[in-house]
């Protein structure tokens, strides 16, 4: 079934065309890798689809219905959430109260921020069973601010699973971190996220990362689609290994494929 789709999304900044009319789809249940290099237009897609990005022209449609002018916090309650390129955490709140604060916006008692921690029971137990699962729990009264950095990364995208989105967008979640780091958030990340049935979207840069975990991978090159397969078909995609190698596409091949997409 099919959780998301954008229709000829839309978006260019000046001369450069960061998503050229982007056709996408994302299937209930799957874990997605979209990569590409540098430039290639992921965030901006990201940023399109979450409301922080305005199209040009295209659509977006979540669960059947038309989101694309809906604003950020409606498409937030339609189960749309996403991380950020640069964690967005706040330093000077505990690992607990930014994971409450994700929940109480959600539930829409900002007003009762000022008791956060104590007060609401069931925010609590909540919070606490979203960093538990996160493996945040031991370090819930640190301040954010004082995490190294992939505990920063992995309580980023706790706050936005606590959210408790259909559709969750991680924009590199492993990026300035250790390669055993990188494993250990991946396994982390990837187990909550099915056990919770969320569908996730995942932009990663390294491709054993992505060939690891991803259901289905897709491949951005400047702002349109240049691949969409399985981990086995995307590594036999020649356009892919170009890409990922530096090298010129292949031919006609890149191209023709481009133009159609
Ligand atoms: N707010 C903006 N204003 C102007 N240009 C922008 C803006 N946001 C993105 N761009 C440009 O759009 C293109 C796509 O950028 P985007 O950030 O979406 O790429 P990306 O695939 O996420 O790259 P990276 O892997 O480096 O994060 C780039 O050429 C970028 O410079
Ligand atoms: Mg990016």
């Amino acid at each position: 079934m099919i959780l998301l789709e954008t229709v000829d999304l839309s978006k260019q900044f000046g001369d450069v065309h960061a998503c050229d009319h982007v056709n996408f789809t994302v299937n209930q249940g799957e874990f997605l890798s979209l990569v590409g290099s540098n430039g290639a237009g992921k965030t901006s897609l990201v940023n399109l689809i979450s409301g922080h990005l305005k199209p040009d022209s295209g659509r977006i449609m979540f669960e059947g219905r038309d989101v694309t002018s809906a604003k950020v916090y409606e498409r937030i309650r339609a189960g749309i959430a996403r991380s950020f390129q640069i964690v967005n955490l706040f330093d000077a709140l505990s690992v607990f109260d930014n994971v409450a604060l994700s929940i109480f916006s959600r539930e829409r008692k900002v007003a009762k921020i000022a008791a956060i921690a104590d007060n609401d029971r069931d925010v609590r137990r909540e919070a606490l069973d979203v960093l538990s699962q996160f493996g945040l729990a031991g370090m819930s009264g640190v301040l954010a601010g004082g995490l190294a950095q992939g505990e920063r990364k992995l309580l980023d995208v706790a706050v936005a699973y606590a959210l408790r989105p259909k559709l969750l967008f991680l924009d590199e979640p492993t990026s300035g971190v250790s390669t055993r780091d990188k494993t250990q958030i991946m396994d982390t990340v990837s187990s909550v996220v099915r056990a919770g049935a969320v569908t996730a979207v995942v932009i990663e840069h390294d491709m054993d990362v992505v060939f690891r975990y991803s259901d289905r991978i897709v491949m951005m090159h400047e702002g349109k689609f240049l691949a969409d397969g399985t981990p086995e078909e995307i590594k036999a995609n020649r356009d892919v290994a170009s890409i990922l190698l530096g090298a010129p596409l292949s031919a006609g091949e890149g191209q023709a494929r481009a133009a159609r997409d």
